[in-house]
């Protein structure tokens, strides 16, 4: 029997209210939030799609090891459990735990990234971006050109452009690199997967230069899953295996926890280099804590551990891709296009196709995002013009980003297919009426990461 989308390969024990406010209400706390959603009160957002991080479900197994926490505060077993699970699934010689993934890209960077150096990927995450600046250096993004097309389909899209990578090799020496990095799945390309071919080419790239090898694993496993079912050659090997391969090729990795470990907090840095591993652990004790807990309490240590090997269950992850699929095929066969193929973690809508008349100086993507809460009190992430848009530092143009999008990231094992339809719905009123909606102007917008506290009014 052929199944499309997958059940979940769970059931439902505990539960979490979530209640449906009224039109007039929704519409009250849209001004009082400054139509900015990272103001509305949690409560009165009926299905939250913001984020995919650290909004997962924990499992009966999971909340049953928090109760053997061990709080020690150095030595913990909860750290020896974890150490064991870390051991296992990615191989590198030493780790240590941090409290979230942008506290191991501080500590990477603290120790290695010194003023006017470069350090390469396919595409940074924006805390990774702004960890890498925060120390003088320079981070760039070098994915393959069809990261940029919304409309068509690759299998990889979040792929290394290898000619570019070693013309920016070539350019800035390795001196200058202190190490180079790649994003699984690349989260700000559209949750899109990298190829072991692809890493295999990245890696080799970096080590005939000498370059250190560092991933960004927060959604490894997504990643890994994508390669076994699109990868000749692979269709056979098991997920965790495939990642063995990939965190072989790499001299370490830098992961948020929040993501495919299924957990509500935590964070890892692992590396192969002993001398680098020394670094690392003085910088942490400064920052986030001693080497065995990092930043956390002995119990997040253990339920991370448990949520390792769930975030690497097949049927778990054929589950969770499917219904990232489905979203988006709801939402295409309505005639809103989305970025092809779907991502990983999340949707992300082209709001410039469903609001062609909403020029990106009135914020389309931030349009469609007010929009959906308006309409069925769901809360979405603008991905265009609101995070991204900036003047040239010469002439003062602004200068806008290739896509306006809004993000409609999915919690781990947290909402059901009838989430999926209800949002896929909304959206569909949505376009009905879209030559109606109108753009935005900024009332108030710090200079940097304006996204997460700007205030907006319509036009
Ligand atoms: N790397 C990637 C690829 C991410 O997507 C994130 C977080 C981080 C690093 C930082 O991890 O939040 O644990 O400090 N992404 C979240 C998101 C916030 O909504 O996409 P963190």
């Amino acid at each position: 029997m052929t199944i499309t989308y997958p059940p979940e390969p769970f059931r439902i024990k505990v539960t979490e209210p979530i209640r449906l406010i009224s039109r007039e209400a929704r519409e009250t706390a849209l001004k009082e939030a400054g139509y900015n959603l990272f103001a509305l009160k949690a409560e009165d957002i009926f299905i939250d799609l913001l984020t995919d991080s650290g909004t997962g479900a924990m499992s009966q197994a999971q909340w049953a090891a928090l109760m053997s926490g061990d709080e020690s505060y150095a030595g913990a077993r909860s750290y020896h459990r974890l150490k064991a699970a870390v051991e296992d699934i990615f191989g590198f010689k030493y780790f240590v735990p941090t409290h979230q993934g942008r506290a191991a890209e501080n500590i990477l960077s603290a120790v290695l990234v010194k003023p006017g150096m470069y350090v390469p990927s396919n595409m940074h995450f924006d805390t990774t971006d702004a960890n890498i600046r925060a120390r003088g250096g320079h981070p760039t993004n070098l994915v393959i050109d069809e990261a940029f097309d919304p409309a068509t389909p690759h299998p990889f899209k979040g792929n290394m452009d290898i000619a570019k990578l070693k013309a920016f090799i070539a350019q800035y020496g390795r001196e200058k690199i202190p190490f180079g990095m790649i994003t699984v799945t690349n989260n700000a390309g559209g949750g899109q997967p990298v190829s072991m071919a692809n890493l295999k080419q990245v890696a080799d790239v970096y080590h005939e230069k000498g370059i250190p090898f560092f991933i960004d694993a927060a959604r490894y496993a997504e990643n890994c899953y994508f390669i076994q079912q699109r990868e000749p050659g692979y269709e056979y090997v098991s997920v965790k295996d495939i990642a063995r391969e990939i965190f072989s090729l790499a001299d370490g990795m830098c992961m948020s926890a929040k993501k495919d470990a299924i957990v509500n907090i935590g964070g890892l840095l692992c590396m192969n280099d002993e001398t680098l591993f020394g670094n690392v652990k003085n910088e942490l004790i400064l920052r986030e804590g001693f080497p065995t807990y990092g930043g956390l309490a002995g119990r997040d240590l253990d339920a991370m551990a448990v949520g390792l090997y769930e975030g690497l269950d097949e049927a778990y992850l054929a589950y969770r891709l499917h219904q990232t699929a489905y979203l988006a095929s709801r939402l295409n066969e309505a005639g809103i296009p989305t970025i092809q193929p779907a991502g990983g973690h999340a949707v992300y809508v082209d709001a410039r196709a469903v609001l062609p008349h909403i020029p990106q100086g009135e914020f389309p993507g931030q349009a469609l995002t007010v929009e959906l809460y308006r309409e069925g009190a769901i809360r979405g992430c603008e991905i265009g013009s609101v995070m991204f848009a900036h003047p040239d530092p010469e002439t003062g143009e602004m200068l806008y980003p290739r896509l306006e999008l809004l993000r409609l990231a999915i919690p781990r094992r947290t909402y059901t297919q009838s989430h999926m339809d209800y949002t896929a719905e909304s959206l569909t009123n949505i376009k009905s009426r879209a030559e109606s909606i109108r753009g935005y102007k900024f009332t108030y917008a710090p200079e940097l990461l304006r996204h997460f506290t700007a205030r907006f009014e319509p036009l």
